[in-house]
């Protein structure tokens, strides 16, 4: 072939080529232009094996010419097929409808532990009752735990609270850490810094060294209470506690619940009760609590003035602690304290 007509050729080819992309309408439609002319078997192809017949001075010039409008198509071709892809991606969403028929999907819900429900309930009941609900640190002093409760070291009633001790050097029961037995050293740590009247709750874990069995734990809870006035008697913790326990278990087909008090000992009360509840026909009374009436040293630890001028008692108080787990047990039928750690969903996909 002639110069010339090789460079018209060429001109011809990539204008033909540029229309036709120009004019194809999707994907299909391009790539058969494409192959049409760089193909391996295509026309721009066919005219660079024709180079060798060129004479070397015009062959470069015709070669570069060739490569340039091979570049000039496959990038016109390229930005083409981005833009057909673009189209197609829009008019994909213009067609899509939603199909409010179909059935959604549903998710599984998890849901409150038993205990926490029942702490839930506890906190309500109280709150309605007048009592603000105060939390305390799980790692207590020793001080707080027992010499202020009126436990001095070597007391026997620390026997009372098997110890996890935090292992230290110092034996000041100010610094000396262990895992709170009770919640109870929060009425100290509470009376430090609020004046009477006053009226908490206090909900935590408690620790406790001692063997497991149905009904007990290493680690529970405790609801402590506390209620410190002018003039508080064991009659207002009986009122309190009766109208708890109704509320408590109301929704237990309005079963009637009996609380009854006996003698206790705990050293930070005097004088000290267990607190027996009895719930409908069962005739078996259930241990619930210890409580008593808040003892003048524990007032005296907390700093409150234990006597007026004359004598008699500036304050009065009761103090109570309630089992939580316990509590539990009674409200669902638990007959196995173990099994709310136990992790085992066929037991707590039941609350
Ligand atoms: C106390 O801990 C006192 N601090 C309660 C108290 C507070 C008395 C204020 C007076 C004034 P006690 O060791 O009895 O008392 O524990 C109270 C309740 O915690 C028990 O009635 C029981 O319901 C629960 N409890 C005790 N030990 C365990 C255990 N190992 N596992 C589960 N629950 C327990």
């Amino acid at each position: 072939m002639a110069v010339d007509n090789f460079e018209e050729k060429i001109n011809i080819l990539e204008k033909e080529a540029k229309d036709a992309a120009n004019q194809a309408s999707d994907l299909a439609q391009l790539e058969k232009i494409k192959i049409k002319y760089l193909g391996r078997k295509g026309e721009l192809t066919g005219l660079i094996k024709e180079l060798p017949s060129l004479s070397s001075e015009v062959k470069i010039r015709i070669g570069n010419r060739l490569n340039f409008a091979r570049n000039d198509l496959s990038e016109l071709f390229y930005e083409k097929e981005r833009e057909i892809k673009d189209r197609e991606i829009k008019e994909s969403f213009k067609k899509e409808t939603i199909d409010v028929t179909m059935p959604g999907q549903s998710y599984s819900l998890g849901h409150l532990h038993p205990l926490t429900k029942v702490e839930r309930r506890v906190e309500d009941i109280f709150g309605s009752m007048g009592f603000s609900i105060v939390f305390g640190p799980e790692i207590e002093s020793e001080y707080y735990n027992f010499n202020a409760l009126n436990i001095p070291q070597n007391h026997p009633a620390r026997d009372m609270q098997d110890t996890f001790w935090l292992r230290q050097k110092t034996t000041n029961p100010k610094n000396h850490l262990l895992l709170r037995t009770h919640t109870s050293p929060m009425q100290i740590r509470y009376m430090e810094k609020n004046n009477p009247p006053l009226r908490i709750i206090v909900p935590g874990r408690v620790y406790r060294y001692e063997a497991t069995d149905a009904s007990h734990e290493i680690q529970f809870h405790q609801i402590e209470g506390l209620m410190v006035d002018k003039n508080i008697s064991l009659t207002n913790l009986k009122a309190v506690f009766e109208e708890f326990f109704k509320n408590f278990f109301s929704a237990k087909n309005g079963k009637k619940v009996e609380v009854r008090f006996r003698p206790g000992y705990f050293p930070f009360v005097e004088p000290g009760i267990e607190v027996d509840i009895k719930l409908g026909s069962n005739p078996n009374w259930l241990e619930v609590a210890g409580a008593g009436m808040v003892h003048p040293q524990v007032f005296k630890a907390a700093g409150y003035i234990p006597t007026t001028p004359q004598g008699g008692a500036s304050w009065q108080g009761f103090a109570f602690g309630v089992g939580l787990e316990r509590l539990a047990m009674l409200y669902y039928g638990i007959s196995d304290i173990r099994l709310f750690y136990s992790s085992d969903f066929r037991f707590l996909k039941q609350f």
